[in-house]
């Protein structure tokens, strides 16, 4: 008999998928690291068992104990299998610009979500960073994971997502390509492959209005999950060689093309690393590997990212990726 001994043990080995349509017309082999394929459906599902042992280990988190982490989404799903499947209570505290079909997910897995205003900024006591604080200290035996300064968080990578990627390029691999939330995926990986390689290159993609890549251009944003207004412990922005950043506009309209051409039902953050993969293919010659994280499945978005009245109404539509003029055309 072949099986595994739980969910958790489903996590990892996702299989690099090369993307023969959206990337014809560029010279190197570009690989999707398809993380959309975890039990959770996104990157973050490795972190979650990851951040609760590394509390267990420091006895912060006790049986019985609430776990408490804001987040907007994608962790708070990895945490919620990792807590289902230990016996721990989970409160996920999430700003309110996360689709709403992510609010019910979390619920579906049984934790208790808290929603606070995105416009405030950290320190406001009603930003969600603060309000995890306060219950952290307002809940008896409750622990914070905090995947923002967390080692854990990166460490997760250098052991899973940066050996998966070497040992499937057989070291070929010559760019890496990340979109950067709390920068654990990248700092763990790109360390890790950093180590097999000095001379890969690695390329954070960054929504504009984020702090990493124009710090002097800090604005709101519509892409989820990545981009940041402070500087996360566990990033190494050292780590980073070239940044590309990406307007929502050409985040929503390549995630889109991927479902299209591709078949990879994928996230806005997804879009925004394959736009970065592309503009830094584009120069590169036939023998450049370049790997890009597929960052989380798109089921998350079928309301925002996947609904063209949204788009519009929030002007990021690529008209290109357009579908409703013609299927309206053909329904009449
Ligand atoms: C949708 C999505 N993409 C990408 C990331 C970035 O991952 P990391 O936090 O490791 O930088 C996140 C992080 O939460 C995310 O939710």
């Amino acid at each position: 008999m072949r099986y595994l001994p739980n969910y958790l043990a489903a996590m990892g080995n996702t299989p690099l998928i090369a993307l023969p349509n959206i990337a014809q017309g560029y010279r190197p082999l570009i690989l999707a690291k398809a993380e959309q394929l975890n039990p959770g459906g996104s990157v973050k599902d490795r972190i979650g068992p990851a951040l609760i042992e590394q509390g267990e280990r420091e006895g912060a988190l006790r049986p019985g104990g609430t776990i408490i982490e804001p987040t907007s989404g994608n962790t708070g799903v990895g945490l919620a299998i990792a807590a289902a499947t230990k016996g721990y209570k989970l409160i996920v505290v999430m700003p309110d610009k996360v689709a709403e079909e992510k609010r019910a997910l979390l619920r579906a897995y049984g934790a208790e979500v808290i929603m606070c205003p995105t416009s405030v900024v950290r320190e406001s006591a009603e930003s969600y960073y603060s309000v995890a604080d306060r219950l952290v200290r307002e809940i008896p035996n409750a622990y914070q994971p905090n995947q923002y300064f967390n080692p854990a968080n990166a460490d997760a990578h250098y052991h899973t997502t940066g050996p998966e990627i070497w040992e499937a390029t057989s070291g070929r691999i010559t760019h890496f390509v990340c979109s950067v939330g709390t920068g654990g995926t990248v700092t763990g990986a790109g360390r890790f492959l950093k180590e097999q390689n000095p001379d890969i290159v690695i390329v954070g993609a960054d929504p504009e209005g984020s702090i990493y890549s124009e710090p002097e251009n800090m604005h709101p944003y519509l892409v989820e999950g990545i981009g940041q207004d402070f500087w996360p412990g566990a990033f190494d922005p050292k780590l980073i060689d070239q940044w590309v950043t990406v307007s929502d506009r050409d985040s929503y309209g390549i995630a889109r093309r991927i479902a299209r051409e591709e078949g990879m039902l994928v996230g806005s953050s997804t879009g925004t690393a394959m736009h970065a993969a592309l503009v830094v293919a584009a120069d590169l010659p036939e023998d450049a590997v370049v790997v890009v994280v597929f960052c989380d499945t798109g089921r998350n978005y079928v309301s925002k990212l996947y609904n063209e009245d949204w788009l519009r109404e929030n002007g990021v539509l690529d008209e290109a990726t357009a579908a409703t003029a013609e299927s309206g055309s053909r329904a009449g």
